[in-house]
């Protein structure tokens, strides 16, 4: 099977692809990720979702082209810098919300919310605050993370944390959850 992505890319991508490469900003997801992120968005029309780490916006581009125009997506990053460029592209569509704030702020600040849709994308929501943010999944609501196969770029101590991510997650009541050795490492929870 060929795993390249064959299908059309979203409007936007390769300006956000190239601004991303001119910045210097080296923690976007790959393409891989990117194309399950927009097929997994497909599946909650009408959805409510929400990105943690919105980085430049290449991520929030993919889970945007797989939303219909019911769907809404809230993206915090606390970032200035990088959420420029994805204002500079996606910011003029309607249903995009990107807020720049703590992650763990804003976590704490909006445990009310529900969505259908969490890709969480930084420390908190996923490292950090997990309960919290599980607890914000409506039932059959997806929670996605990626990076959790080891990374170039980890620091010292990161595998073990990541190792204990997964644990976590598999012992987790409230969720069902798959792991896959595929792309960068991915997992996806679903609430029951
Ligand atoms: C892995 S990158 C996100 C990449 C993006 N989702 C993509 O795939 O293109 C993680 C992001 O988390 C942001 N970040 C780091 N600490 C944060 C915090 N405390 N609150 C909110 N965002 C944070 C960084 O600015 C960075 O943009």
């Amino acid at each position: 099977m060929n795993e390249s992505v064959q299908q059309s890319q979203p409007q936007y991508y390769h300006q956000i692809d190239q601004a991303t490469r001119e910045s210097g900003f080296t923690m976007a997801s790959d393409i891989q990720t990117c194309s399950l992120l927009r097929t997994l968005a497909s599946a909650k029309p009408g959805g409510s979702f929400l990105e943690l780490g919105t980085g430049t916006g290449l991520s929030t581009s993919w889970i945007l082209d797989g939303m219909d125009q019911e769907s809404h997506l809230v993206s915090v990053d606390n970032d200035e810098g990088v959420l420029q460029v994805a204002t500079t592209y996606l910011g003029a569509d309607p249903r995009l919300e990107l807020v720049c704030a703590d992650g763990g702020e804003w976590l704490a600040a909006n445990g009310e919310s529900k969505y259908d849709y969490i890709f969480a994308d930084t420390w908190h929501g996923k490292y950090l605050m997990l309960d919290e943010a599980l607890s914000m999944l409506k039932k059959g609501g997806m929670y996605i993370i990626d990076d959790m196969l080891p990374q170039p770029n980890w620091p010292e101590g990161h595998q073990e944390k990541a190792h204990r991510l997964v644990a976590t997650l598999d012992a987790h009541p409230d969720v069902w959850v798959t792991k896959q050795h595929w792309a960068t490492g991915i997992i996806i929870a679903v609430k029951k």
